[in-house]
């Protein structure tokens, strides 16, 4: 166990909204319908999340606008903004100015061996982004591989704060190779923190597998979704949040 202040839980409500929109896409009711977002984040809150994540895709499968400004309203929120590099969402973010903004690949040329984006391979397109976010006021961060030469294209960005994408892992769970991409993730954790960053992850994270991640050094704040929605529909919102949240606290 390490000592300090518990890992902070941004709680990722898109899969709230991938729910609603199976039912409502396309009708006039989509963004009143249920289940809602703007519920669940207030749920997710009141639990003792310490950040609501959202992302708006080119494609709006989960998330619509309007849900984003909604969720931006409610008091007391760390909005983190999760979005793709584009024109459009720079604006969008500028529109909002998000307490955070964390930058994902959407499309597959963005991508990098590990899923994450590929800061190196669009080193000036990520560093002009980071910086006009950063104008606005929102802290930035990268979701990137666990790679070192990402991590060291990631620090020419300015970017204040990588989120190291866990997914590799979290489908290696439970087979030969889960240890191997642990020690990855460890190593990369350790190279983000010599390198000045405030070290996130997530992508994939669950209620089992998050006992292993918890031993990974220097987190600062996971950002977990889709296994809090689906304990939610269990046990509810409220719960699945103060569940999550309980197996940070013990870590520290
Ligand atoms: N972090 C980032 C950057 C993501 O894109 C996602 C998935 O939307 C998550 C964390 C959460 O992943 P999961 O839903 O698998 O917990």
């Amino acid at each position: 166990m390490q000592s300090g202040r518990p890992i902070l839980l941004g709680v990722n409500i898109d899969h709230a909204a991938t729910l609603r929109q199976a039912r409502y896409r396309g009708t006039h009711l989509s963004i009143h319908a249920e289940p809602s977002p703007l519920a669940f984040a207030r749920e997710a809150m009141a639990a003792g999340a310490d950040g609501i994540t959202i992302h708006l895709r080119e494609d709006r499968r989960h998330i619509q606008p309007e849900d984003v400004f909604a969720i931006a309203a409610l008091p007391g929120v760390r909005l983190n903004l999760e979005m793709a590099c584009t024109p459009a969402m720079i604006e969008f973010a500028q529109k909002l100015k998000p307490a955070a903004v964390c930058l994902v690949p959407e499309s597959r040329e963005e991508v990098t061996t590990e899923g994450g984006l590929d800061v190196a391979g669009q080193l000036s397109r990520v560093s002009e982004t980071v910086k006009m976010l950063s104008a606005i006021g929102s802290e930035v961060s990268l979701f990137i591989g666990a790679e070192a030469h990402q991590l060291e294209a990631a620090k020419k960005t300015k970017a204040p704060v990588v989120e190291i994408h866990t997914g590799a892992f979290a489908n290696a769970w439970q087979s030969p190779q889960a240890a191997e991409e642990l020690e990855r993730l460890k190593q990369g954790c350790e190279r983000a923190h010599q390198l000045g960053f405030i070290v996130n992850a997530g992508h994939g994270i669950n209620y089992d597998n998050i006992k292993a991640i918890l031993a990974l050094p220097h987190l600062n704040e996971l950002n977990i979704g889709h296994t809090i929605v689906s304990r939610a529909l269990m046990v509810g919102a409220r719960q699945a949040v103060a569940e999550m949240k309980a197996h940070l606290r013990a870590a520290r």
